[in-house]
Order: C-alpha cells, then sequence, then structure tokens
C-alpha cells in the first residue's frame, strides 16, 4: 500500500482567464496571471492511497462520494500522471494499482473562491509524489485537465498560465512570472459575501460567453496581450499604483463580458458592488490606490493590499460593512504546493 498527502492553496487570477479552444484538453483563449496563496490559508488537503487490493478507483471530495471513475477530468489527471510516470521509466507495479483519494477545502467549494484551482492542483500534485514525480511545466499541463485555472497552483507567487498554439495543449503550461519572496508585503483580503455554491459553474458560464458574447474576442486578440505585458512590467517593479489599476479594470471587464454573455451570468451582487464603490472612494479619501479589488466568477470580494495598509483598511471596512453581512480574512501570500507526508510502503 502506498499512501500521500498534499496541501495544494488557491490562486487568485489578476488577469482572468476566461472562455476555452478546446473544451476536453481545457485550452484557453488568453493568457492569464495570478498570485498563490500560502499553505496554511484557503487550501485543499487532499489524501492518496493506492493499493493493490482495491477494486475500483473512487474519490471524496468534502466527504462526499463522487463518481471518480464516470469523470473525465478526475480521469484524465490520474491518466496523465501514470503516463508521465511510465514515461520516467517507472516500472512500479503500483502504476496499476486503483486508488483511494480523499479531498477536502478548508473554505467553500464552488463559491467563487477557486476552489478547483486548489482542488485539481493538489490532486495532479499529490499523484505526482504517489509516483515519484518531479514538479515540471509539464505537470502543469495536466493539471489544465482537471480545471484550466488548477495549473496556476502549482507554483508560489505570481504565475502565467500561456494560451500556447498548439493543438495538443503541450504548450499551454503555467510559469511562475516572480517568487512569492520578490514582493513578500502583498497581501490579499477575502471578503466572503456568499458561501454558497454559484448557479453558473465557471465551466459553463465561460462556454456560453465563448458562443454568445460580442465582446469576447475584443479582449482576447486587442486588450488582454497588453494588459498581461504591462502586469508583468508592474509585478518586476512592485508598482502598486499599475498593478492595481490593471488588476481592478481586468475584473470589471471578465464581469462586463458575463453581462454580455446571452442569457447572461451574473456573479456579483448588490454587496460585491458595494464593496466596489467603497474601494474607490476609499482609494480618493487616501490620495492614492491602497487597494485593488478583484472577483472571480462569484459574489466574494479579493482584496490586493499592501501590507502597511491592512490595518487602516480594514477597519474602514469593518466601518462601512456590519459583519453579520461579510466575513473578512485576511490572507498572506505564500509558497505553493507542499507535502505534509512523505510515502509510506
Ligand atoms: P470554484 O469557483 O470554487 O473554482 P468551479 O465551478 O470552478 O468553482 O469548480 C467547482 C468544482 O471543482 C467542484 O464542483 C468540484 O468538481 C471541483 N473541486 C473543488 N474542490 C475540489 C477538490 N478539493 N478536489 C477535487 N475537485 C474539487
Ligand atoms: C473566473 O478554472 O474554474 O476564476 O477550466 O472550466 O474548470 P474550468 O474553469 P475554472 O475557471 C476559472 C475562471 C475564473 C478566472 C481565473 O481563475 O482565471
Ligand atoms: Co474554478
Amino acid at each position: 500500500m502506498l499512501s500521500v498527502t498534499c496541501k495544494a492553496p488557491v490562486n487568485i487570477a489578476i488577469i482572468k482567464y476566461w472562455g476555452k479552444r478546446h473544451e476536453e484538453l481545457i485550452l484557453p483563449i488568453n493568457d492569464s496571471i495570478s498570485m498563490t496563496l500560502g499553505t496554511n490559508e484557503l487550501c485543499a488537503k487532499t489524501t492518496i492511497t493506492a493499493s493493490e487490493k482495491f477494486q475500483h478507483n473512487r474519490m471524496w471530495l468534502n466527504d462526499e462520494e463522487l463518481l471518480f471513475e464516470e469523470d473525465s477530468r478526475l480521469m484524465r489527471c490520474l491518466k496523465g500522471v501514470q503516463r508521465l510516470a511510465h514515461i520516467n521509466g517507472s516500472q512500479e507495479a503500483s502504476l496499476c494499482w486503483k486508488v483511494h483519494i480523499a479531498s477536502r477545502n478548508n473554505f467553500p467549494t464552488a463559491a467563487g473562491l477557486a476552489s478547483s484551482a486548489a482542488g485539481y492542483a493538489c490532486l495532479v500534485y499529490s499523484l505526482a509524489r504517489l509516483y515519484g514525480i518531479p514538479l515540471t511545466e509539464e505537470l502543469t499541463t495536466i493539471a489544465r485537465q482537471g480545471s484550466g485555472s488548477a495549473c496556476r497552483s502549482l507554483f508560489g507567487g505570481f504565475v502565467q498560465w500561456h494560451r500556447g498554439v498548439l493543438d495538443d495543449g503541450s504548450d499551454s503550461v503555467a510559469e511562475p512570472v516572480a517568487s512569492a519572496q520578490h514582493w513578500p508585503n502583498m497581501h490579499v483580503l477575502i471578503l466572503v459575501v456568499n458561501d454558497e455554491r454559484k448557479k453558473t459553474s465557471s465551466t459553463t458560464g465561460m462556454q456560453r460567453s465563448v458562443t454568445t458574447s460580442q465582446l469576447i474576442q475584443h479582449r482576447v486578440d486587442k486588450l488582454v496581450p497588453e494588459r498581461i505585458a504591462n502586469l508583468k512590467k508592474a509585478i518586476k517593479a512592485r508598482d502598486f499604483q499599475s498593478f492595481a489599476e490593471i488588476t481592478m479594470k481586468d475584473s470589471n471587464q471578465f464581469h462586463a463580458i458575463a453581462l454580455d454573455t446571452y442569457p447572461p451570468c451574473v456573479y456579483m451582487n448588490d454587496v460585491s458592488h458595494a464593496i466596489v464603490n467603497f474601494v474607490h472612494t476609499y482609494n480618493k479619501t487616501t490620495g492614492t490606490v491602497h487597494a485593488a479589488y478583484t472577483f472571480d466568477a462569484g459574489p466574494n470580494a479579493c482584496i490586493y493590499v499592501l501590507k502597511e495598509n491592512v490595518a487602516k483598511l480594514l477597519a474602514a471596512i469593518q466601518k462601512v460593512f456590519p459583519t453579520d453581512s461579510i466575513d473578512t480574512v485576511e490572507y498572506l501570500r505564500g509558497l505553493a504546493v507542499s507535502p505534509e507526508s512523505n510515502i509510506e510502503k
């Protein structure tokens, strides 16, 4: 019997991935950039056990069993890592053993807080540890096939997911842009507005946007490439003003495209919009930009803020928003996936 446990954090997209050019391989229509949070914060924790005694591959997510062998994304990740192990020369009989997987998220699942990113990054990394495979760019192409955003959670710090041009997706990889240590005072506040499952999953929402939005192609062709270049410059220079402007504009543009989708995908709610207004007013009163909001496919806000400005911002949030309307949590940025235990034989 072999067993391994790993943890993987979520990543918060700064330039959003929204739309695929290939559904099964999960190839995106545009590059994206995110920041990965710490492994003690919003995390998935996954234990995988392989045994010659197991009859079927099985998985439990937050204690509920999933139909693993009927789930093409889960099977693609399992087969992908096993294939890689085989190519790397592993002759281990354990490669043929069935696996039992138990995963838990320590934050709301499917609520727009990137559970699919942490979940599939953790699954693929745990499988890699189980079969003795190193963390490489190629491994990110397997995590990508679980959930696109997951490929970015294999690395810490600021990470770019390249759209790639090849049909087989081998160049659609995640690559670190800057390490977590490069900008150590960058923090994120997560404002949980609603922890329920979203009505339209990211997968369904982006499919509908690609087929119906008239704005999405302009974003992909004209706007994202320039934005990616400018964001990388801002990160390299630790230029918070430029970073913040790009972050907020890209969040707004993504939600504009969600609304341009037909029928529209409405992910933000009244509290989300109140947070947007609050941040702009706050930045005006402080004179310089201290806070940058971003919203994924859900109503919950992530606010990028430098460490020295956290306390003041938190106090202002608590004054404007009563504690029963949002939960405020501060998360340090940090490292990528980490193994919890070594393989037991
Ligand atoms: P989110 O905004 O949370 O990423 P998505 O709609 O993109 O929401 O994805 C949610 C789905 O991701 C879940 O229904 C489940 O299939 C998958 N998922 C979430 N957490 C995990 C996990 N820990 N392990 C494996 N899959 C997970
Ligand atoms: C808005 O990666 O969850 O969070 O690839 O279909 O699993 P699938 O979708 P997913 O989409 C994430 C969309 C987003 C933006 C982002 O994380 O870049
Ligand atoms: Co997701």
